[in-house]
């Protein structure tokens, strides 16, 4: 092999410089906490709030800024939580107001900021408001609150229109027959979701004032943001009118992101995107900015290009939106300088951060999908099923631990998914027996469903249940692979998962990278294999392609994701640092 020629690491003119403003979500790196998977407390098999409580440590120890919740409210679990019966009080499976309160406590003790999930676009069919809409006429303002539509045929037995559950299926179910019933027998209702997830009106006064109360219930609590679930799903266009394309809520990813930034992961049907959805957080921003500490708003919003999706953080809306554009942007450097430059242009746009996200609780994790063949990963993103093709776990750790250092090297806000700390794979041979999640039913077993990517975490290699709880109860079985991603074979471990993500998140605040400026490296600004760029003082250097890259003799390296090669053998002559396929490293710019 030939030597590979050290190039030097001179970067152009900036590209992104950060937005006025030194609030902390600007900057923030937010851990996705999923209660019934991340640490039980009470032994029945189910994370809950007092489990998070107890594990406070491991995210300080980390040292993130700050932790978000996804639902534990009161639910009937049809959709893990995503189906809120109650949304002022904690589900008995998670514990108590008081152990939410308790939580939140530790977490502000020790520094981080939390988040909560906030379920606005339907609720469960056992909230008290649907259960009257069932029990009243139709017209009545008690169907007023949901999408209640009379069917399409003489007999009205046909839904009225012919939109799709993103969860499979019909996206109407049609009630039982009552007394009140018109010429056109029973209503349908709408639900995006499961049929146990009825849509709310938001053209109903009353919905929104009845939001605004369960934000002010949380603030007055304390919390300091929340996550808008389905944040471009509340509006409907006018007359509800057919679509033929796909609803989806993840879609698989395109080869290569095109120049506006659209990634196959959003949705352009008249149940997305709609203008007038953007009152709702115009009216929510004036709401948070009555209280103190900068509390923000972040969007779960499947929405492209990202120009559109910058519309829901101008400055009198949200605060921030998920980047599902990187998230779905293949392991591919073109393609990832593409859409980082778009992601930060679009949301420059507007004085927004930029945030960026690899996995979450409705993706198959980074380290499975990087694993799979180019064609393979371009497939669904939820779920893997054992008759699928099957990852290569090393390959998939390796990339993901280059994938995460890129990412946290880029100025703005990132999200971590509880788990990549410990660099853990989905499972992906759950047994079909032991699925919950609806979109495995309601495509009858032809979508996996993402159950893989919510496996509880091991904390402990040599105890029942890999430690997630007092017993060896978890609601869904761990791969024995866990073992040795457990928490405990990593502290103080050197190389180890994660003490890459602690070591790079203690370099990227001491650096102050989430406020910095980005230049990419000029020798590599059209490179198709290595991603190169600097961000204050650190440069960071990916490596995407075939062969190994040589660093300057004299660079000092801050983080690396894996063993770097030496002089002898890689190529270099003399002292030379080499940096491996499927590897990220963080210098000091010299
Ligand atoms: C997005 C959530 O992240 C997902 O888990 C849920 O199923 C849907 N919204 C419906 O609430």
């Amino acid at each position: 092999m030939s030597a590979p020629t050290v190039v030097p690491l001179i970067a152009g003119e900036p590209v992104h410089s950060p937005a006025p403003g030194a609030e902390w979500w600007r900057h923030a790196v937010i851990y996705q906490v999923y209660p019934r998977s991340f640490a039980d407390g009470n032994g029945d098999g189910v994370g809950d709030l007092p489990g998070v409580t107890r594990r406070l440590d491991h995210l300080k120890q980390l040292g993130v800024d700050a932790v978000w919740l996804s639902p534990f409210y009161r639910s009937p679990q049809k959709d893990a939580g995503y189906d809120v019966s109650d949304y002022r009080d904690v589900d008995p499976l998670f514990g108590t107001l008081e152990d939410f309160d308790e939580m939140l406590a530790g977490a502000h003790q020790r520094g981080m900021r939390v988040i909560v999930d906030v379920v606005p676009n339907h609720t469960s069919d056992q909230h008290v408001w649907f259960q009257e809409a069932l029990a009243a006429a139709p017209g009545t303002p008690e169907r007023e609150r949901y999408m209640f539509r009379d069917g399409r045929g003489l007999a009205g037995d046909e839904a009225p229109n012919n939109w799709q559950s993103i969860f499979g299926g019909p996206a109407w179910t049609r009630l039982a027959p009552g007394e009140d019933d018109g010429p056109l027998g029973p209503q349908w209702y709408l639900h995006l979701f499961d049929s146990s997830q009825p849509d709310l009106n938001w053209e109903n006064p009353e919905v929104r004032t009845e939001f605004e109360d369960v934000l002010r219930f949380w603030l007055d609590k304390g919390v300091d943001g929340f996550r808008i679930d389905v944040a471009h799903g509340m509006i409907k266009a006018p007359g509800l009118p057919d679509w033929a394309g796909k609803v989806a809520m993840v879609e698989g990813t395109d080869p290569g992101a095109p120049e506006d930034g659209a990634t196959g992961a959003g949705n352009n049907g008249p149940m997305f995107d709609q203008d007038g959805v953007h009152d709702i957080y115009r009216a929510w921003h004036q709401l948070l900015a009555g209280y103190d500490g900068d509390r923000c708003l972040v969007a779960e919003a499947w929405v492209e290009p990202l120009s559109r999706l910058a519309n829901y953080v101008r400055a009198d809306e949200m605060q921030q939106a998920f980047n599902f554009a990187f998230l779905t942007t293949p392991w591919n450097a073109p393609a990832l300088r593409t859409t980082v430059n778009v992601s930060l242009a679009a949301m420059d746009e507007v004085g927004a951060p930029s945030t960026w996200v690899l996995s979450n609780h409705d993706v198959v994790r980074h380290a499975s999908r990087l694993g799979l063949s180019a064609e393979a990963s371009a497939g669904p993103l939820n779920g893997i099923a054992a008759h699928d093709p099957q990852p290569d776990e090393e390959l998939g750790l390796r990339r993901a631990r280059a994938a995460s250092l890129l990412m946290l090297g880029l100025p703005g806000s990132a999200y971590l998914y509880q788990g990549e700390e410990l660099g853990l794979p989905d499972h992906t041979a759950l047994p079909s027996e032991v699925r919950q999640d609806p979109a495995f039913f309601r495509t009858e077993g032809a979508e996996a469903g993402r159950d893989g990517c919510r496996v509880p975490l091991p904390w402990s290699a040599d105890d029942a249940g890999f430690g997630f709880g007092p017993t060896a109860a978890t609601w869904l079985p761990q791969p024995a692979s866990y073992a040795r991603y457990a928490a405990d074979q990593q502290y103080g471990v050197p190389g180890s998962t994660f003490e890459m993500y602690r070591a790079a998140l203690e370099v990227r605040h001491a650096h102050e990278l989430g406020q910095g400026r980005l230049a990419w490296v000029e020798a590599y600004a059209d490179s198709t294999d290595v991603l190169a760029f600097q961000v204050n003082d650190v440069v960071v250097v990916a490596n995407l392609g075939e062969s190994p890259v040589a660093l300057p003799a004299e660079a000092e390296v801050l983080v690396a994701s894996g063993p770097l090669g030496s002089g002898d053998g890689s190529g270099v002559a003399d002292d030379g640092v080499t940096l491996p396929l499927d590897t990220t490293v963080w210098l000091r710019a010299l």
